[in-house]
C-alpha cells in the first residue's frame, strides 16, 4: 500500500499484535489488509454501509489470503460491528460530521481501551469540537500531504467528562499540528488560508466584525506556529 494518508492512519494504530481493528468505511479494504499483513494488529473487521465496496474489500482480503483474520460486516458506522476485542477503530476518508455521528452512536468506544484513528476530509472543526465536548482527547495528529491535498489524521481516546474550558478556533482548525515538519507547515498554511477567507467574508457584514476578527486572529496564530 503506498497511500500516504492511509499509511498515516496505520501509523496511529496502537500496534498491538494481539489487537483487533475495525476499519469503518473500508471501501477497498486496503487498510485492513495492510494492518494485518504488517502485524500492526492481529485481526480486523472491515465494515462498510454499502454492498459494493464491501464486495471489493472481500475480494482483496481473499486475494491476500487473510479471510481467516479479517472478517467483513455490512454496517452503518459501528452499529452492527461486534465490539468484542476491538482495540482500534479507524474511520477515514469521510466528512467530520459523519465521523462524529458514527462515534456518538457507539457507546462501547467510550473507554480508554479503544484507540480511535480519525481522518476527516472536511469539517475537521466540527469533529474536533465534538471530541472536545464529549470526553475524547486528541492525543496525537499526523499531518500528511498527497498531491494538492493536505490532511491531518487524529488519534483520540475517551478520557471521560473532565471539565474543560473553551476550545479555541485555532485549535479547531489547526489541532495539535506544529510547524516542525513540511507536512505540518503545509497543513497549518492551508488552515490559516481557510480562516482568512472566512474572516474576510465575515468582514463584509458589519454585525459580524467581532467574529471576523476572531477568525483573522486564529489565522495569525496558525501562521505563528509555522514561524512567520
Ligand atoms: C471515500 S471512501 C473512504 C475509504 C477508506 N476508508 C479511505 O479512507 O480510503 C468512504 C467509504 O465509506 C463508506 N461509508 C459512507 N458512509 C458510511 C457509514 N455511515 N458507515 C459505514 N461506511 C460508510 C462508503 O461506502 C465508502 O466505501
Amino acid at each position: 500500500m503506498n497511500d500516504k494518508r492511509l499509511l498515516a492512519c496505520a501509523a496511529l494504530c496502537s500496534g498491538r499484535p494481539d489487537g483487533r481493528a475495525a476499519d469503518v468505511g473500508t471501501d477497498h479494504g486496503h487498510l485492513a489488509v495492510y494492518l494485518v499483513q504488517q502485524g500492526i494488529c492481529g485481526t480486523a473487521v472491515a465494515c462498510d454501509i454499502n454492498e459494493k465496496p464491501l464486495g471489493s474489500a472481500k475480494e482483496n482480503i481473499r486475494r491476500a489470503g487473510l479471510e481467516d483474520r479479517i472478517s467483513t460486516c455490512l454496517s452503518d458506522g459501528l452499529d452492527c460491528v461486534p465490539s468484542e476485542g476491538i482495540t482500534d477503530v479507524v474511520i477515514a476518508g469521510m466528512g467530520g460530521e459523519l465521523i462524529a455521528d458514527i462515534i456518538s452512536r457507539a457507546d462501547w468506544i467510550r473507554t480508554e481501551r479503544v484507540n480511535l484513528v480519525l481522518q476527516p476530509m472536511t469539517k475537521w472543526d466540527h469533529l474536533r469540537q465534538y471530541l472536545w465536548d464529549n470526553g475524547f482527547e486528541v492525543t496525537r495528529e499526523l499531518p500528511c500531504t498527497e498531491g494538492r491535498f493536505v490532511y491531518s489524521v487524529m488519534q483520540a481516546v475517551y478520557v471521560g467528562g473532565r471539565q474543560r474550558g473553551e476550545c479555541s478556533l485555532a485549535y479547531l482548525y489547526g489541532g495539535l499540528t506544529d510547524g516542525s515538519t513540511e507536512d505540518g507547515r503545509a497543513y497549518l498554511q492551508r488552515q490559516a488560508q481557510r480562516l482568512e477567507t472566512a474572516g474576510r467574508g465575515l468582514m463584509r457584514s458589519p454585525d459580524k466584525a467581532v467574529t471576523a476578527q476572531r477568525y483573522l486572529a486564529a489565522a495569525r496564530e496558525l501562521r505563528e506556529r509555522i514561524g512567520g
